[in-house]
């Protein structure tokens, strides 16, 4: 039965039984908590929870649903799909368990002429959440169901909701035994391959928050009404009913899959590699032009880093197939056409989807064969090195460079028994997301939309009253969402407030924007940032802790006491460490970008070289003793002209109204033109910690501190770390660099011994396994395991060694596998040249051994090397290679 009958067949059954026909929702939510629409009652959220009133009581629909979180499953299983359609019927307040069970059994079980989907009452299993008895009987009633075949499970199986705060219930599920050559007997509780869930009967009758987890989330109460909500996996009732193995052997998605197949020459059904790579491809495939159709494009985050993840997916699962061509030109307008009967947009849209999708690949292609090259470098230089993780950098090189989603990145490296560094890659990727913001803010505005900001400061500029005082009496001048004026805000929600006056500092100089609060009548508002987005303007982004905020009304607007004296100490020893790096290195040392904010400041400046540790201590001292001079700080106004006649040092760029705010401390040596909050007197700044130097730029240094309390604590830290170290090595502290250098002295001594005595027993032992040599269908075979803790190199060089004392008379393949020290086995394959022309392959023969240890590998031909994540059948993977040896040469 094809999948758009079986559609048909569904909705006709609800439609003649009173339920409203609804069409599709689009893939991007409707439900804002949501990326995409994961199932069929996505739309109609707000009628299960009562917010809306459903124009209908019964309604059903086929719902097109991306779920991504199985992604790595796709191919591998027989049922994981990222893209798939839910067949559903609703009822909001009608009926309940009995009807919905009733409707679904008849379905099911009617036969094929009475359009029915015919599957054998005794093939049906079912089951229900743990306690609900009710479910379980009329399962007995209305089907007549025996008790065997109703289990129970609890909330993890048998409760859904959408991982989101919002409407959830107890479920009931269906499943089709697919027989005994499908798995163990016993149903959907001992085996979910040969009992396949087809359908979801959701009672949805509770309001859920705090969901932490499917098993773990709060009950706030009943929904308004009992409800249902049903899905039935429209691929799965198609790979059953048209006798296919598995959901990408269906009429829609087939043919995709054998188009990849064509285009690589390769057999679908001959390698089970290449099967689920050409399943992944007419997956990936499908799915991306259902998300352009609906209008995602790609890119590196949200929806966009799905579509884009799966697109490149696609293609490099091509490029493993062996096809270097362009593909998606091939392979989308047969997706197309698949799904074109039940979606004909994407005949009408297809110029513009496919020009979106090809553009991707194209721009993939141009990056994906050196990204490649230089995954397979670093891949091999960290196995050689023994690490078992890809650094952080080469992950952020591959993505920021080469657009390799992260994932890609994390998948290639499993492949290859690594793992990726990636804390290493997410400090890198925040640091440049910072550069960007910083970036974007330092352009304030940009291109962006000010009309709405205009049209506020028309009532003239925003008094910042945060010199003086920390806590302002004021009023709400306007409120903006999204750039567009709105009446009011309520609880949860995170907008813009502009104020009379205010107490805020926005960010600007340097100098981050001030926290705190702003209450009023029955509200309470968190600043999140404070910028200034047009001229004068002084605009809060807040989010909204409690009650309704209304333009008009009055307020209280309060800084954060703690952090304003932070930002204080903060920025005065940004003015002192720059005075500071101008007295030590020359006038020529001047600032040319800096960033402050509690505890933390950071100071670009000009010059050319690294800054030695002597100088860098040198700054840190003047600082210091600044901070100690007690200097009084002083702000004063003047004319441009005066300030540049005391040589008040201006930023390079910068453009200054003729009226300017002059900073001073001890006079002349430290006079800057700044509109930042400062301190009274240099004392209070603390104490000034250097943390780094380092280069931004050709020409431009950066230096990093802690200041105030955050510098005692960063110093704090590092004297626990000298006293351990000194613990450790039983000496007292200012003797630990003598010690080390012992210590590292002996170590590389007795590294180089250890090295000599391994070479000659390995030598030793290569020559007792060459003589172990057996024949293998005409081949010498040596097959290996070494002791724990060996290394993957060293079972390189033993298995070349034995290799080489075998000599190229005849044919000669060595096997060796291990656990290295974290338990982790590998396993190295070295096949002469008499073998090689044999058809022998160390890189296919190290594939097989390597699934069987539950990894991956590959390499060349005359040696490659695999790893995987359980050790106890290294034996079998040996074993594996021994059969394969067998295969290739009688071929
Ligand atoms: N919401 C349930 C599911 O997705 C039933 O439609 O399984």
């Amino acid at each position: 039965m094809e999948t758009a009958e079986i559609r048909r067949r569904f909705l006709d059954h609800f439609e003649g039984n009173g339920h409203s026909v609804v069409p599709s929702a689009s893939l991007i939510s409707p439900d804002p908590s949501l990326l995409f629409t994961v199932a069929g009652m996505v739309p109609f959220i707000p009628y299960l929870t009562g917010q809306q009133t459903p124009p209908w009581q019964r309604a059903t629909s086929v719902q097109k649903c991306i779920r991504t979180g199985d992604i790595e499953e796709v191919g591998k299983t027989t049922r994981h799909g990222t893209f798939f359609q839910m067949n559903g019927n609703f009822s909001f307040g009608d009926y309940f368990k009995e009807g919905a069970i009733s409707y679904a059994w008849d379905l099911i079980t009617k036969s094929h002429d009475d359009g029915g989907y015919g599957f054998g009452e005794d093939k049906i299993w079912v089951t229900v959440y743990h306690d609900d008895d009710e479910a379980a009987q009329l399962w007995k009633k209305v089907a007549g169901l025996p008790d065997e075949r109703i289990q129970r499970r609890g909330l993890l199986d048998n409760y859904w909701h959408t991982g989101q705060p919002g409407p959830g219930g107890p479920c009931s599920e269906i499943y089709i035994d697919r027989g005994a050559e499908h798995g163990p007997d016993g149903g959907p509780v001992v085996d979910e391959d040969r009992f396949l869930e087809i359908w979801n009967l959701v009672f949805m009758q509770e309001q859920i928050t705090d969901v932490k987890a499917k098993d773990d989330f709060t009950v706030v109460g009943d929904l308004p009404s009992k409800n249902i909500d049903t899905g039935m996996g429209l691929e799965r009732v198609a790979y059953l009913l048209q006798g296919v193995d598995n959901m990408y052997e269906i009429d829609q998605v087939r043919p995709t899959l054998q188009r990849a197949a064509d285009l690589s020459g390769r057999r679908y059904g001959a390698d089970h590699t290449d099967d689920v790579r050409m399943r992944v491809v007419a997956d990936h495939v499908r799915s991306s032009l259902m998300l352009i159709g609906d209008g995602v494009t790609p890119s590196n985050e949200g929806r966009g880093y799905v579509l884009r993840r799966l697109l490149r997916r696609s293609v490099r699962a091509m490029r493993l197939l062996g096809v270097e061509d362009t593909t998606i030109p091939e392979l989308l307008p047969v997706a197309k056409d698949c799904m074109k009967a039940a979606y004909p947009e994407l005949e009408s849209d297809f110029d513009r989807i496919s020009s979106v999708a090809f553009a991707e690949e194209e721009a993939f292609r141009r990056t994906l064969v050196t990204g490649t090259q230089i995954f397979d470098l670093a891949a091999d230089e960290a196995k050689r090195a023994g690490e078992f993780a890809l650094p952080g950098d080469t992950a952020f090189k591959l993505h920021d460079t080469y657009g390799f989603p992260i994932d890609l990145t994390l998948e290639m490296a499993a492949e290859q028994g690594l793992k990726v560094d990636e804390g290493h890659f997410r400090r890198l990727m925040t640091e440049q997301r910072e550069r960007a913001r910083a970036d974007a803010k330092a352009k304030k505005t940009g291109g962006a939309d000010t009309s709405a900001y205009r049209q506020l400061r028309d009532a003239g500029p925003t008094p910042f009253t945060g010199y003086e005082e920390l806590e302002t009496e004021s009023r709400v001048r306007g409120l903006l969402l999204d750039g567009m004026a709105v009446p009011g805000a309520s609880e949860g929600e995170t907008l813009e407030v502009v104020l009379d006056r205010t107490p805020f500092y926005a960010e600007s100089g340097g100098q981050d924007s001030d926290a705190g609060v702003i209450t009023g009548d029955g509200f309470e508002l968190e600043v999140l940032d404070v910028q200034r987005p047009v001229k004068g303007l002084i605009v809060h982004q807040v989010r909204v802790l409690k009650g309704e905020v209304i333009s008009g009304q009055d307020v209280h607007a309060k800084v954060d006491r703690e952090w304003r004296v932070g930002a204080c100490q903060a920025h005065s020893g940004t003015h002192i460490v720059h005075a500071a790096l101008r007295q030590v290195l020359g006038p020529q040392a001047l600032q040319s970008g800096s960033y402050n904010k509690p505890g933390y400041l950071r100071l670009d400046f000009a010059w050319g070289q690294a800054l030695g540790a002597q100088t860098r201590s040198e700054v840190e001292e003047v600082a210091n003793l600044a901070v100690r001079r007690d200097h009084a700080v002083s702000a004063t106004y003047m004319p441009l002209e005066r300030a540049r006649e005391v040589g008040a040092l201006a930023l390079f760029g910068e453009t200054y109204d003729e009226e300017v705010r002059v900073v001073e401390m001890g006079g002349a040596w430290s006079r800057e033109l700044c509109g930042g909050t400062h301190v009274a007197h240099s004392s209070q700044v603390g104490l000034i910690t250097l943390t780094g130097e380092s280069s931004v730029g050709a020409g431009s240094r950066r230096v990093e501190a802690f200041v105030g309390i955050e510098g005692f604590r960063h110093l704090a830290k590092e004297r626990t770390l000298v006293s351990q170290l000194a613990d450790l090595l039983k000496v007292q502290p200012d003797q630990l660099p003598e010690r080390v250098e012992r210590l590292v002295a002996q170590v590389r001594d007795a590294e180089k011994e250890l090295a000599k005595a391994r070479s000659s027993e390995l030598g030793a032992q290569a020559a007792e396994l060459a003589a172990s040599a057996r024949d293998v269908y005409g081949v010498s075979f040596v097959s290996h395991t070494a002791p724990d803790g060996t290394a993957a190199d060293e079972l390189r060089s033993l298995a070349l060694d034995v290799r080489g004392r075998l000599g190229a008379e005849r044919p000669v393949v060595v096997a060796v596998a291990g656990a290295g020290e974290s338990g982790r086995p590998s396993v190295v394959v070295a096949v002469n040249e008499p073998g090689r022309e044999w058809g022998v392959k160390a890189g296919a023969l190290v594939r097989v051994a390597a699934q069987t240890l539950g990894g991956g590998g590959g390499g060349k031909d005359d040696v490659a090397q695999g790893g995987g994540t359980d050790a106890s059948k290294i034996g079998d993977a040996l074993t594996q290679v021994e059969h394969s040896i067998g295969q290739a040469v009688t071929g």
